[in-house]
């Protein structure tokens, strides 16, 4: 085995080694689920928060009894949550204490070209920059991670993502849970070797270890009341599909924020890097429930009724008009396939690997357009998300078909099945122009190639 065990690795791409191996084993639900840490700005002025973090090696524990060396925003596993405020400015000041270079993208932000952590746009070793996000659009779970070309994967894998959540005063007057009864809540998934390191370059589906907020498959003691849990799928190449034992979870909002009216749901399913908001209301169970959230490879975490709580939260059957969208008057396609026939398979975005020096699509600021999302991977039945940068989308339909209900609400990241396409419209209302990503968020793909840009002109 060891394919590129320890070290800086190759990606795992469609045909990555399986090792057979197996991490060291844990007692699921043994460890209490960490909130993450809310990072406090080092500055604030009248319309900006000036927070400061550096990207930096660590050694923690996951595992009882394994030191297992990370890669950090701040020392956190994952990086600490930034709550930024919808109006006001946030300027992020990163400092790489690595031997390599790094980066950020703020991964649903509506942010300037120069802001947006281009794949290229890096910074060295020992140096800082400092990323401007404007917080003009509306509240959503957001999350920020490293966007180097080629190495990103390794870089998330690693442990180089964190949430970014906009709390927008606009909501307040919905009374949803909030305060500490809004609680973010990460999932991804590690494969560790004999000595508790990070397995890293073998195939995903090897990942046998669930992480919740950085602990594997945890508890969470909860009061008798609604929770708010932004939940984030931060694994660089997994689906969840979660369930509560067919429990009711209420969804009130997907990755572009709130979704126009609550939903009902038993089964949820996140793709990588797909967010989800879901209420959760406790009051149902007697004190001493346990509520599993299941995936079909296993549980993910578990909820421990062990209080009661006062709670005039709730609910309300409606929740924002989403923007209106003008009809579209373009229509593109898209295809995401892999080249199997290289050594190292490539990654294709309409048949071409990611190459900065080239447009693959010039797009007029303001329009409103139909991209039809083609997964050709068929052959080996791949998965893959669809992620485009700047902007949200709705889904259309799927196959002609009606979207499913994971598809509601404003998306910035879709799951686009083998063999299927996904019809989505993006309206490029922002202000900015430039050059943004659009890429499959499977990060083992991004990094061999499955990755283009957009030139957003006037
Ligand atoms: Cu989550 Cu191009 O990003
Ligand atoms: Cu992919």
């Amino acid at each position: 085995p060891g394919v590129g065990h320890h070290g800086p690795g190759r990606n795992a791409g469609p045909r990555a080694a399986r090792t057979g191996m197996t991490s060291p084993a844990f007692t699921p639900f043994a460890a209490r689920m960490p909130e993450s840490r809310v990072l406090a700005p080092v500055t604030r002025t009248s319309d900006t928060d000036i927070y400061q973090l550096s990207v930096r090696a660590k050694t923690i524990e996951i595992l009882p009894g394994y030191q297992t060396p990370v890669l950090t925003y701040g020392g956190d596993f994952p990086g600490p949550t930034i709550r930024a405020r919808a109006g006001r400015r946030v300027k992020l000041n990163l400092r790489n204490q690595l031997p390599q270079d790094v980066n950020v993208h703020l991964h649903g932000g509506h942010v300037s070209a120069a802001n947006d952590g281009y794949p290229t746009d890096l910074i060295p070793s020992s140096a800082g920059r400092v990323y401007e996000y404007p917080n003009t659009q509306q509240g959503a779970t957001l999350w920020y991670h490293d966007h180097s070309h080629g190495t990103e994967a390794e870089h998330v894998y690693r442990g180089l993502h964190g949430l970014y959540v906009i709390d927008d005063p606009g909501e307040n007057h919905l009374g949803l849970p909030c305060g500490r009864y809004d609680v973010p809540i990460t999932l991804r998934d590690a494969q560790f070797d004999d000595t508790g390191a990070f397995v890293w370059g073998v195939h995903p589906g090897e990942r046998d270890v669930t992480l919740v907020n950085g602990k594997p498959v945890p508890h969470y003691p909860v009061a008798r009341r609604k929770y708010r849990f932004r939940f984030a799928n931060a694994a660089t190449e997994r689906v969840f599909q979660l369930d509560l034992g067919g429990a009711e979870m209420i969804q009130i909002g997907s990755d572009g924020g709130l979704l126009p009216a609550p939903i009902q749901r038993t089964e949820i399913t996140l793709g990588s890097a797909e967010r989800m908001d879901i209420v959760i209301d406790f009051a149902r169970y007697p004190l001493g429930a346990k509520l599993v959230l299941n995936d079909p490879r296993g549980p993910v975490m578990r909820f421990d009724v062990t209080r009661e709580a006062f709670d005039n939260s709730r609910v309300p059957d409606t929740l924002r008009a989403l923007p209106v969208m003008p009809p579209a008057t373009v229509d593109r396609h898209v295809s995401m396939t892999f080249d199997l026939s290289s050594e190292v398979p490539l990654g294709l975005m309409d048949g071409k690997p990611f190459d900065h020096n080239r447009v693959d699509m010039r797009i007029k600021r303001g329009a409103s357009e139909i991209w039809s999302l083609y997964n050709g991977d068929t052959e080996f039945g791949i998965t893959h998300t669809f992620h485009m940068h700047l902007v949200q989308f709705t889904v259309l339909d799927r196959d002609g078909k009606p979207p499913t209900l994971d598809d509601a609400g404003r998306k910035d990241t879709v799951f686009v099945a083998p063999g299927e396409t996904v019809r989505v419209q993006a309206h490029f209302d922002s202000e900015f122009l430039g050059k943004y990503m659009y890429h499959c968020h499977y990060m083992e793909h991004s990094s061999l190639g499955m990755m283009a840009q957009m030139e957003i002109v006037p």
